[in-house]
């Protein structure tokens, strides 16, 4: 083949493969820890669909510890994304995670569990989306409370059980708020039984974090259950029907609201009595589109975005995911 017809070929090449990529869609990676929590599939439900509206390809990783992810961030960056979202399974890897996006050129958006530093303190310069986690806890709290005033149960033979995460900020922020306002609302701070999840939160963890307590406290004949999300709130339901514990003698809320809807929908009760919603639909939009906006337009976000709650009981959920478009 002669030199010229040689560098005629390679130049077209080398614009076919620019032409490919001017007609790619722009893309951001979102990485979640736990892929299979109704939560986080809401959330990539969003993200994909402010992709639909913005016109750009959102690669959807679950990556439940600290190699995933960093296999995943340098799988992104292959495939032309210049930014992802992430929910990190651990805060302690934020400084890793940085220091791989960067030598990415990636751009980072925080959702639900913000980064923190070897010494504890939140990267505050990583734009987060999250909870505003004390607020949403006091409602769970006061959701507990005005129940077991309306069963008008004696405050004397009445238990908090409250299952902590206590390692993540977000979610001690959440049980702390619970505690706080229930004693706000009458119940003694010796009646708030803490029972620490070990491991994952998940159902599994939190019915053994549960029948720890119900091993030690036999007696006790009512119960409020409260928690860091739904699945930790889950755990304890199933742990006191394991005990056959009556059902209507206990009062359970949760939070997310998202991964709460089946046992909503089961036609006899159960004590899991409700949850409050959290905005995962708005935390998957924004942050997508916080991390594609800024990835290609320069558009830098803000740095701290919190989201609000609200109460879903077995009456009012189809009415209240229905007005959150979250149906
Ligand atoms: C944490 C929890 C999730 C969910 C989010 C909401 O990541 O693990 O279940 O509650 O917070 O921000």
């Amino acid at each position: 083949m002669s030199k010229i017809r040689l560098i005629a070929l390679s130049l077209l090449a080398v614009f076919a493969v620019a032409v490919a990529m001017a007609g790619e869609k722009p893309k951001i990676g979102f990485l979640v820890k736990q892929p299979e929590e109704p939560w986080f599939q809401v959330e990539w439900k969003f993200a994909d669909k402010a992709g639909e509206d913005l016109g750009f390809e959102a690669i959807k990783i679950g990556t439940p510890d600290g190699e995933k992810v960093l296999s995943a961030i340098d799988n992104i960056a292959a495939n032309g994304a210049k930014g992802f979202v992430i929910c990190t399974p651990d805060v302690r890897l934020g400084p890793g995670i940085m220091a791989r996006a960067r030598s990415h050129d990636l751009k980072v958006v925080t959702v639900d569990d913000r980064f923190i530093r070897a010494d504890g303190s939140y990267m505050e310069e990583v734009p987060y989306v999250g909870m505003s986690a004390t607020n949403i806890g006091r409602q769970m709290g006061e959701a507990l409370m005005d129940e077991m005033k309306r069963r008008d149960w004696p405050i004397d033979e009445v238990r908090f059980m409250v299952i902590t995460y206590e390692e993540l900020d977000t979610t001690r922020e959440r049980t702390d708020g619970a505690i706080a306002k229930a004693i706000e609302m009458g119940l003694p701070e010796d009646q708030v039984i803490k029972a620490p999840i070990i491991g994952m939160m998940e159902i599994p963890t939190s019915i053994n974090a549960a029948n720890v307590v119900l091993t030690r406290y036999p007696d006790v004949k009512y119960w409020l259950i409260g928690g860091s999300n739904d699945n930790s709130v889950l755990g304890a339901v199933r742990a006191l029907e394991g005990k056959n514990h009556p059902v209507e003698n206990a009062i359970a809320v949760g939070i997310n609201g998202t991964d709460c809807i089946p046992e909503l929908e089961k036609p006899n009760p159960t004590s899991f009595y409700g949850s409050i919603l959290g905005l995962a639909g708005v935390e998957g939009y924004k942050t997508a589109e916080m991390a594609y906006k800024w990835a290609y337009l320069g558009e830098e976000p803000p740095l701290d975005t919190r989201t609000v709650g609200r109460l879903i009981t077995r009456e009012n959920f189809r009415q209240v995911l229905k007005e959150e478009g979250m149906d």
